[in-house]
């Protein structure tokens, strides 16, 4: 043991000493993954007990709460603006699902509203006594900020980006694909809800799909989605798609388009349909800011997940849509690591083009994708590999701050920081 750490010593006072010759390399030090923690249901704990709350927008002024209960419990939320006094009450469905050998809990799914924008709202899920929740609803005007988080995962460090987030006081969550990396095994989405509960009951949380999230078995489960789809019901319905794996949603000034890349998406598409139909509904007047979300990033200079389909034919495919309605930013997960890219457009630098920004290190316990292309190519102007979190924060109808935050020894800093344009304000960029 002391062996061990005198030899870990040498080698770093060694590093220290030459890192000053070697040029960049005293820039950060990349920490190794850490362990998955699961968060266990409470031994004690009443069979009718809502467990892994979370919530998300629907439509301009209520809110969908969803939560997991062991035993039989009513689908009914009470609320109101003060603690312990629910002035409203709302009742939804209750469902469930079979993945092999697992039974879900009761999943419960209630929207209540309308609801008051930027107040604070106290709850309790089901019967009653029972324990409060409280969230905050978004702004109805500008400014608003969002957390943007791919690949999230349950360990250390998804433990760690949880904690920078929650002190962000941030509106709306966005994650792009990867939530829980229960890769089959149904209890590990059981365990994600709880972890994320503290945070995803208190904003709403807005989530599109990743790979993880398929979990089909040819023959033993061939149906795609079933955790996923059963416990993130997100807003579809309200924004005309007919699938919970693309959506839209505004909030404040922004209209947020969540893409699916992980289902059809090429020219002939129900997906295709409605992003131009969903495209052709934007009033820039309203929602002066566009932003896309997909998982598998359309510009990627990482070594890793080049050449898959998910992102080479889905950016083939929708890349000049989203090019011609002018969105000003992508955001994309996938890749283990942070890469901003220059406004672009088929593989050039465009002034008319939307922002690429890869955020796919939440945490997970795959661990970091730190080989990069060489040399780095020019439209990528930032990119480096480490967990941490994005926030983007929309001032107002022209200028949003864009602050990529890394985890470096627990504590969170702002490492990659761009003022943005919206190109509704671009004379250059009229459509
Ligand atoms: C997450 O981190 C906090 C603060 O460091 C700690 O109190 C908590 O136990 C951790 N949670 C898990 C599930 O490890
Ligand atoms: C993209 O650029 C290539 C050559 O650089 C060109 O052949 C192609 O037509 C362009 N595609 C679009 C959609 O502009
Ligand atoms: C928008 O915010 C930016 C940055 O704070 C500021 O410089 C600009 O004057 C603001 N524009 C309006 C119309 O308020
Ligand atoms: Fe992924």
């Amino acid at each position: 043991m002391v062996l061990q750490r005198l030899a870990l010593f040498l080698i770093y006072a060694f590093f220290w000493a030459f890192a000053g010759f070697i040029g960049d390399v005293d820039s950060y030090q990349r920490p190794p993954p850490r362990k998955n923690v699961h968060v266990h249901p409470l031994a004690d704990a009443d069979p009718a007990s809502p467990q892994q709350v979370h919530i998300s927008l629907v439509g301009q002024d209520k809110m969908r709460i969803k939560w997991i209960t062991d035993g039989s419990s009513p689908a009914t939320v009470d609320y109101g603006t003060s603690p312990g006094v629910y002035g409203f009450s709302a009742t939804g469905s209750t469902g469930k699902y079979d993945y092999l050998t697992y039974d879900s809990g009761e999943i419960h799914d209630v929207v209540i509203g309308p609801l008051e924008p930027n107040t604070v709202y106290y709850y309790r899920c089901g019967p009653n006594p029972g324990p409060e929740f409280t969230f905050k609803t978004p702004p109805p005007a500008f400014p608003t900020k969002f957390v943007v988080i791919g690949d999230l995962g349950q360990t250390g460090w998804t433990n760690s980006t949880l904690q920078h987030i929650s002190q962000s006081n941030y509106d709306v969550l966005i994650l792009p694909g990867d939530l829980s990396y229960a890769d089959f095994y149904q209890p590990w989405w059981d365990s994600f809800g709880r972890l994320v509960e503290p945070l995803a009951s208190q904003r709403p949380w807005m989530v599109t799909q990743g790979n993880h999230e398929v979990e089909k078995i040819p023959v033993i489960h061939s149906e795609p989605f079933t955790a996923y789809n059963a416990r993130w019901h997100m807003p579809f319905e309200e924004s005309g798609s007919e699938s919970n794996l693309y959506y839209s949603f505004d909030v404040a000034g922004v209209h947020v388009i969540m893409l699916g890349s992980y289902t059809d998406f090429d020219a002939e598409s129900a997906q295709y349909k409605w992003l131009q139909a969903d495209l052709g509904k934007i009033d820039r007047g309203k929602t002066p800011w566009i932003v896309a979300v997909v998982h598998a990033p359309w510009y990627n200079s990482n070594s890793a997940h080049q050449g898959e389909s998910e992102a080479d034919d889905m950016k083939k495919s929708m890349e000049t849509l989203l090019y011609q309605a002018r969105v000003d930013v992508v955001f994309a997960g996938h890749v283990h690591a942070y890469e901003r890219f220059t406004r672009v457009h088929n593989d050039t630098a465009d002034n008319c083009g939307p922002v690429y920004i890869t955020i796919g290190d939440g945490g997970n316990r795959e661990g970091l994708a730190s080989k990069y292309e060489d040399p780095q190519p020019r439209i990528s102007v930032f990119r480096e590999a480490s967990f941490g979190h994005g926030q983007f924060h929309v001032v107002n109808q022209t200028h949003a701050l864009w602050t990529w935050h890394r985890n470096q020894d627990d504590v969170s800093v702002a490492a990659d920081s761009i003022w943005l344009n919206s190109l509704s304000s671009d004379p250059a960029c009229k459509i």
